[in-house]
């Protein structure tokens, strides 16, 4: 089904065609609604392309455009502008359509990738922090949007189990260890020792020393190294499984970073013969000298002692995406910080004569309440896991208030929803780049631009159906069999809006991958929920008359729909009462 503005898009290069005019400008929705729906830019492009007076060209333009069957005459405004404004007609006639579409009007895209997402990687032995909440949530956005787009999707986990932090961890697990503790809350007295050796550390170089051997024990393959660091990873795993249940988030594949150890000698090797490393100071390095931004930052694949980083691991991380799993895409869903670290693993995988489309999706910082990075009380990480189960606590107490009649079951139910989908959409609802303040009032405010008031509008149109009950059930637009698109009859201003709005669900939601902004569609959403209420209060439903009242239960219906079609896209669940 087409959109709106694609069918307009298509008129405009007709008429241009029709008018001896080159395709030009850009067809989009109107900046300012009170001049219509979709503007074009058509003519002021071409009467700079071709010295002539834009006015003229839009008027020569309007001449040849046939869009009578969508909207009222097209004018021209400001230097050249070509407004549109969509006939309630065609509006009712569409709305009816997408109301009985699956997909809400969202066509699949033409051109399908395989498109590996990475994102979230927590590292072993450190919990999950409030950092991690950003990558978590904003990848799993993205895997969402472009599944339901067609693409096809691998959602990799690629978590930090191998690193120079296994060392102190080992060492700390022969020396420090406590059994009992270990029992209770493993995660937690692996951090603890991992800390307390790396105090010990700082301080005394024999400490130091031992962990280096252990370290060089682990990676030369000693049995009992390698025991205890696989008892690590499966505790850490535990922990991240429990905050992946509660965010309900699923991976495809978890490699992790040792899944690629075994490989790293050969790239090195690999890089080395085909010229792009070469040995510089006893270790290997890749300069960027015909790069200016990279040309004073080479970066190492292999340290002095023989040892292989963070940056080798990620090259054969690459290999294996593209030459294994046969991705056409990777996304890396990572913080801003390791900017420079994409820019050089992308410029090799380049100069290895990969094409693959590679994309960094960087993203920027949760603040606490005093505007600085948040951290806890006494300095640390906040942990992840901690501050769901506040957010489903907080989110619990809200309901007790607003709906104590809610059996118990339901009540632990609509909190969860509630309380993660105010932490994801606090989170989503923002430009990515954009850092934020993290604050439970807001995020849980039942007013405003949040997860419980969009859920709120949406457990709203469901009692209006409880109401509506058996009347509802007979309208037509509920048979699905042998259904056939009934026009609405929208006659106040408010339909019209709500109307327009829920057709421009399926221009949204493609336009999110443009750059890569969950938020787009998270800000969309916000509008379909004021402009249902706008439309709720001007307009009585269930004691309207037919055929009034069937068409505003459509379009409560549709809003519905798009609704929890829109949350879900951005990994939000939905009650039904609240
Ligand atoms: N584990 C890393 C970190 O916490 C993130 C990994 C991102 N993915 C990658 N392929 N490097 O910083």
């Amino acid at each position: 089904m087409e959109t709106f503005q694609s069918l307009l898009a298509k008129k405009l290069s007709d008429a241009l065609a029709a008018a001896g005019l080159p395709d030009a400008g850009e067809l989009t929705p109107a900046t300012d609604q009170r001049f219509g729906d979709y503007q074009t830019n058509a003519a002021l492009v071409l009467g700079k392309q071709r010295g002539e007076n834009p006015r003229e060209l839009a008027e020569k333009i309007i001449g040849h455009l046939n869009v009578g069957d969508l909207c009222e005459p097209p004018v021209v405004a400001g230097p050249g502008f070509i407004n549109f404004t969509l006939r309630p007609g065609a509006i009712a006639e569409k709305t009816a359509r997408i109301l009985g579409d699956e997909r809400l009007g969202v066509v699949e895209t033409e051109s399908p990738r395989r498109i590996v997402i990475d994102f979230g990687s927590p590292n072993v032995a450190k919990p999950m922090h409030v950092g991690h909440i950003r990558s978590t949530v904003l990848g799993d956005a993205l895997a969402r949007i472009a599944t339901f787009l067609g693409h096809e999707v691998i959602r990799d986990n690629h978590i930090g189990d191998w690193g120079t932090q296994f060392g102190m961890v080992i060492y700390g697990w022969k020396n420090l260890l406590d059994q009992r503790a270990l029992q209770q809350d493993p995660l937690a007295e692996i951090v603890r020792i991992y800390k307390e050796t790396n105090a010990l550390a700082t301080s005394d170089p024999q400490v130091r020393e031992a962990c280096r051997r252990e370290l060089v024990k682990l990676q030369g393959g000693d049995k009992e190294n390698i025991d205890i660091w696989n008892e690590c990873v499966a505790f850490s795993m535990q922990d991240f499984e429990h905050v992946y249940e509660l965010l309900d988030i699923h991976y495809d594949i978890q490699c992790g970073e040792s899944f690629y150890n075994d490989r790293l000698p050969g790239v090195v090797e690999r890089l080395l013969k085909s010229g792009i490393a070469e040995i510089s100071e006893g270790a290997v390095v890749v300069f960027f000298r015909d790069i200016p931004e990279l040309a004073d930052k080479p970066c190492i694949i292999r340290k002095r002692d023989g040892g292989f980083n963070y940056a080798t691991t990620d090259i054969a991380t690459i290999d294996y995406r593209l030459d294994d799993l046969k991705a056409d895409s990777v996304w890396y869903v990572v913080g801003a910080p390791q900017t420079l670290h994409f820019k050089q693993i992308f410029e090799i995988a380049r100069q290895q004569g990969y094409r693959a489309d590679l994309r960094h999706i960087t993203f920027g910082s949760i603040l606490g309440e005093d505007r600085k990075l948040m951290k806890t009380r006494s300095g640390e990480n906040v942990p992840l896991r901690g501050l769901l189960e506040e957010a489903c606590r907080r989110a619990r107490k809200i309901i007790d208030e607003k709906n104590p009649d809610l059996s118990e079951a339901e009540k632990i139910d609509v909190a969860q929803k509630i309380g993660i989908g105010a932490v994801k959409y606090a989170d989503l609802s923002q430009y990515r780049m954009t850092d934020y303040v993290f604050s439970w009032e807001k995020m849980l405010s039942l007013q405003g631009n949040t997860a419980p008031y969009l859920q709120n509008a949406y457990v709203r149109i469901r009692s209006i159906f409880r109401k509506a009950g058996e009347s509802w059930h007979r309208h037509p637009a509920d048979e699905q069999v042998g259904w056939k698109p009934m026009p609405l009859q929208l006659g106040d201003s408010a339909e019209i809006n709500l109307a327009k709005r829920l057709c421009q669900f399926a221009e949204i939601v493609p336009h999110v991958l443009n750059d890569f902004r969950p938020n787009i569609l998270a800000n969309y959403l916000f509008e379909v929920a004021n402009s249902f209420h706008t439309f709720y209060e001007a307009c009585p439903v269930l004691k309207s008359e037919e055929p009034v009242r069937g068409s505003r239960l459509a379009l409560c219906d549709l809003t519905a729909k798009v609704l929890y079609r829109g949350l879900d896209l951005l990994g939000i669940k939905v009650p039904e009462k609240m």
